[in-house]
């Protein structure tokens, strides 16, 4: 599942990479349960929105299995390692609810933004991969770029600590204006099981979701080893210290949750050197996946 030459190219000039259907109908029924269980435990890593609905389940693959498993999963480690150029651990891990009707509003902001200012990571050697849990439309609160925003460094930016439950370094109207005129503004929308690979210093944010339908999306934020975070002034739950290598898992590792009597035990790293074999699922083609306009002027 590596990237080829061209989707690199196409990540560089825009922030990020869109993958179809990167997992299963049978992956995604696992991981949705397993979503849904988490926004149901009551721990300290579960934030609410106002209305009570979980909003993020932080650090979810320390007490979930089928997300430790997706948070070792090839698919996503993969790329993610060709585009920093070497080993990762993972800096944060979250699974984000945006409920229906009451999910609420992520503001405009750059991720390395809050990474850098609040946890000292020194460079935006780091990113995120998202995987669609829910069918993304442009109804239900899709994620929504500024495509070429993350060739640009660290934005200004004003410590939101009101808005909504999660504090965010947030950019302001002008700022955002300016960089949809340079790239557009696109909210690239598909099937459960579809992944996005995303530049840490993309300007991104995403409406409330006002529909009938949620919109499950987990993210793995991954960091270059080298390049780890030095300020531990959130949470270990919140920026993870753990600065080992993540080891990936077998191709499978997923789809034998949803079949435990096929157990090849593929939950364990695989051995040094032995080939993990064929993927048994791969991602469709990218469709032309820009689909915003300019915004007026
Ligand atoms: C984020 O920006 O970290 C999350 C946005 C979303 O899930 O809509
Ligand atoms: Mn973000």
């Amino acid at each position: 599942m590596k990237l080829t030459h061209e989707e690199i190219t196409r990540f560089d000039e825009r922030g990020y990479l869109f993958r179809p259907s990167c997992f299963s109908p049978e992956e995604v029924a696992v991981l949705r349960q397993a979503a849904d269980e988490v926004y149901a435990m009551d721990r300290k890593e579960v934030w609410r929105e106002s209305s009570g609905v979980a909003r993020t389940a932080f650090a979810a693959h320390t007490y979930h299995e089928a997300f430790r498993r997706l948070g070792r999963h090839p698919r996503l480690i993969e790329p993610v390692m060709q585009l920093v150029g070497g080993p990762v651990y993972m800096h944060q891990y979250k699974v984000n609810a945006k409920a229906a009707f009451d999910g609420e509003i992520w503001q405009w902001h750059q991720d390395f933004g809050t990474w850098h200012r609040d946890d000292e990571m020194p460079e935006p050697r780091a990113m995120n991969i998202a995987v669609f849990l829910d069918e993304v439309t442009a109804a239900n609160g899709p994620l929504i770029f500024l495509p070429k925003s993350h060739k640009q460094g660290v934005f200004e930016a004003g410590h939101d600590l009101e808005t909504t439950t999660y504090p965010l370094w947030t950019l302001d109207r002008a700022t955002v204006t300016r960089l949809a005129e340079q790239g557009g503004c696109v909210a690239p929308t598909g099937p459960a099981g579809s992944m996005i690979v995303f530049a840490s210093t993309l300007v991104h944010a995403s409406a409330p979701n006002i529909s009938p339908m949620n919109r499950s999306i987990v993210y793995l934020s991954l960091c270059h080893v080298d390049n780890h975070i030095s300020r531990f002034k959130r949470p270990e739950w919140v920026a993870h210290r753990d600065f080992r290598p993540i080891e990936p898992l077998a191709d499978d590792c997923l789809a034998d949750l949803a079949d435990p009597l096929r157990g090849t035990g593929n939950g364990s790293p695989p051995v040094h050197g032995v080939d993990r074999g064929q993927p048994r699922f791969r991602c469709a083609e990218s469709p032309g996946d820009r689909t915003g306009g300019r915004p007026a002027a």
